[in-house]
């Protein structure tokens, strides 16, 4: 059955993934949506009556998630056209502030759980079909005050780019996506803060249009998409200045 598989898809960017593509890609017959709160998964499956949803509450920081996974794609031996490796979770703040368990959520999370996706995924993604990482913005340079968040997604975008490179030869269209601001669970917009930290005073992305053209992209065959010129402009002083100097300038 073709089907899509999209994570972190409870709330913030990974809803608009499902609904960009519940909407535009009717040749999806099932969508497997995964986060730990199912409920709102089934909630969510409700907005699309013609397509089959399938909700899978699992903690992909967890290593069991990923045997319980393992065993449902041998069973069902889906076709996977669609992948896209979007949970994530950023704690930000100074490194000896945050207790170790927050520090390893982030890197069984964003390291260890999008490599697992992708590697039980890849012998069911079919040929022409496309995998999307969802990196970030904080993945270019290193960022003082969220040091092991942006050492997780700069791993995860030379995998993704890696990945780009390497099915090439098997059809398969790895794209990274790397994003600045967005007003999700994970980075709310308020007012009052906003006035005081840096990224509150960042452009903010609108999620929506990031699913759709992330979408595209990725058919197009493009290896990465950084949305909005702000970020685009950041992303080139991080490839021409020192990064000594972007940390200066970055650090939170
Ligand atoms: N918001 C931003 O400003 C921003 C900027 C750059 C990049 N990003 C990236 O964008 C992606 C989406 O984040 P978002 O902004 O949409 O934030 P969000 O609203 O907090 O969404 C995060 C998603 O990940 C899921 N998740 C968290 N921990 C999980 C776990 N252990 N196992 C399975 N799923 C888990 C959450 O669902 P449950 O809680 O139900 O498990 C939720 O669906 C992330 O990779 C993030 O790093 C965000």
């Amino acid at each position: 059955m073709k089907t899509a598989v999209i994570t972190g898809a409870s709330s913030g960017l990974g809803v608009d993934f499902f609904s960009a593509v519940a909407e535009n890609y009717p040749e999806v017959e099932e969508i497997w949506l995964i986060a730990r709160r199912k409920e709102r998964l089934e909630k969510l499956a409700k907005r699309y009556e013609k397509v089959k949803i399938r909700a899978l509450g699992l903690d992909l920081a967890d290593e069991a998630s990923y045997r319980q996974l393992e065993e449902l794609l041998e069973k069902e031996k889906p076709q996977i056209r669609i992948l896209v490796n979007n949970a994530g979770v950023c704690k930000s703040g100074k490194f000896g502030e945050r207790t170790l368990e927050e520090l390893f959520m982030m890197v069984n999370l964003n390291i260890k759980g999008s490599t697992a996706m992708a590697r039980l995924c890849l012998p069911y993604m079919e040929k022409g079909g496309i995998a999307v990482f969802t990196s970030s913005v904080s993945s270019f340079v290193p960022i003082a005050g969220q040091g092991v968040y942006s050492s997780t997604k700069s791993y995860l975008t030379y995998l993704g780019r890696a990945l780009h490179e390497e099915w090439k030869s098997e059809g398969i269209h790895a794209c990274v996506l790397c994003p600045g601001n967005m007003a999700t669970e994970m980075n709310p917009i308020d007012v009052e803060k906003a006035s005081k930290s840096k990224i509150g005073k960042l452009p903010y992305l609108d999620t929506r249009k990031v699913a759709v053209e992330t979408l595209k992209r990725a058919e197009k065959g493009k290896a990465c998409y950084t949305p909005g010129r702000f970020y685009l402009a950041y992303q080139a002083a991080g490839k021409i200045l020192p990064h000594s100097l972007m940390m200066k300038l970055n650090r939170l």
